[in-house]
Parts: structure tokens; sequence; C-alpha cells
């Protein structure tokens, strides 16, 4: 597989990204839990480069043009799918709560030259996920835990033949540890399903729908 090479417009922003995120993990990690919770949404919550450039991967190779991001944060990993979104031809239709963090990652997608490829829907992502019709080539789930499985039981009717389904926070943080384990064994036991675990990131959890 070759590697995807990006443009200096994208490089840029997502260095940005990341200084972000190593600014913010240090932040964490000086605060005491209840604060960490009080102040989450000021935070990006990133998948991370390497589950990032895997998601980027995952959308040349499966040339996968219906990409869904349920959580879309600061924008993170919008960006990754979206660079794949323009390579295949593709659109991302990316689910948020927070108004204000669709509209920083509008502007993040604007300075990358991406903007074009993605459509935020702001509001709880179990209605706007009721409202879309569907079929999706490609899924990140990536919001609070405990929605995993009420996310994927709407999801899974509308997967195309050949669907990957990319669940993060597998591994880590210890606190996801009940919710990722109820979703891996939904997804593991769902008609047409298989599904590996792998330990990039914060773990992912790669389904293929057959
Ligand atoms: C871990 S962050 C997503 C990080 C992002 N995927 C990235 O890598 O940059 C989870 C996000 O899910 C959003 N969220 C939580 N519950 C939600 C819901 N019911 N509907 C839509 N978004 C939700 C939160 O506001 C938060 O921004």
């Amino acid at each position: 597989m070759a590697a995807p090479t990006y443009d200096a417009a994208f490089l840029a922003v997502l260095a940005e990204y990341e200084a972000r995120a190593e600014r913010e993990d240090a932040l964490i990690a000086s605060l005491p839990e209840a604060q960490v919770r009080q102040r989450i949404d000021e935070m990006l919550l990133p998948v991370g480069a390497a589950a990032g450039q895997l998601l980027n991967l995952l959308v040349h190779e499966r040339q996968a043009r219906r990409i869904l991001e349920v959580g879309s944060s600061y924008g993170y990993s919008t960006l990754w799918l979206a660079e794949g979104a323009r390579a295949v031809g593709g659109k991302v239709i990316s689910l948020e709560l927070q108004r204000a963090k669709t509209e920083y990652a509008t502007a993040q997608l604007r300075r990358a030259g991406l903007a074009d490829y993605v459509e935020f829907r702001v509001g709880d992502a179990l209605g706007s996920l009721q409202a879309l019709p569907g079929p999706f080539d490609l899924v990140l789930i990536d919001l609070w835990k405990d929605l995993y499985v009420p996310v994927w039981e709407l999801l899974h009717p509308k997967l195309a033949p050949g669907a990957l389904v990319i669940a993060d926070n597998m591994t880590y943080p210890e606190s996801a540890a009940a919710h990722a384990q109820a979703y891996r064994e939904r997804v593991q036991h769902a008609r047409g399903m298989s599904s590996v675990l792998l330990p990039i990131g914060n773990g992912l959890e790669i389904s293929r729908y057959q």
C-alpha cells in the first residue's frame, strides 16, 4: 500500500493540532481528575497521529466515498478523514453536539483547503443518525463512550457492503473499559460482521461488514 503524500496546507494545520494536543496533554496531567472532567469540552481529545494516519489510509485504500464521523470534537480526526475524502472523490458527514467545536473545526478545514469535503451536523448524534439514510462505506465512532452501543444499533442497518467501522478508545482510558467491552461484544456478534482489535493509539476496534 503506497502511503499518501500530504500537501503543505494539510501538514501546517496538522502541526498546529499536534502542538495544541501536546499542550493539553501536559495540562490534563497537571490537573486533578475532577477538574479535567469539568473542563473536558475545552480539550481536543484527538484519536492521535497513528490512528489518524490509519483512518486516512483506510479511506484511500477502501476508496470510501460515503464517510461518517460520530464525534468530531475540534476536527482533528475530521482533518484526516477529509484528506482521504478529497483524494477519492468522497465526503465526510461529521456529527457533534457542541456548535463551538464545529466552528473551530470548519475554520481549520478551510485553512487546510478541505472544508468542501465535510458537512457537520450539530446536535445529538443519535437524532442525527436516525435522520441519515446511509449507506456508509467507512465510519469512525468516537463520542462519549456510553453511546457506542446505541450508535451501533442505528448504524448497523445503514452499512454498505464491505463497510469499515472503526471505534476508538477500546483500550484507553481505563474509565471507558466497560463501555468498550460492551461495544466489542455487540459488534463481534452482529450479523455479517468480522472484527479485530488493533493496539494503535487508544485501541481501535476495526470491523468489516460482509
Ligand atoms: C473524544 S471526542 C472526539 C475526538 C475526535 N474524533 C478527534 O479525534 O479529534 C468526543 C466528542 O463527542 C462529542 N459528543 C459526545 N456526546 C455526543 C452526542 N450525543 N452527540 C454528538 N456528539 C457527542 C463530544 O462533544 C466530543 O467533542
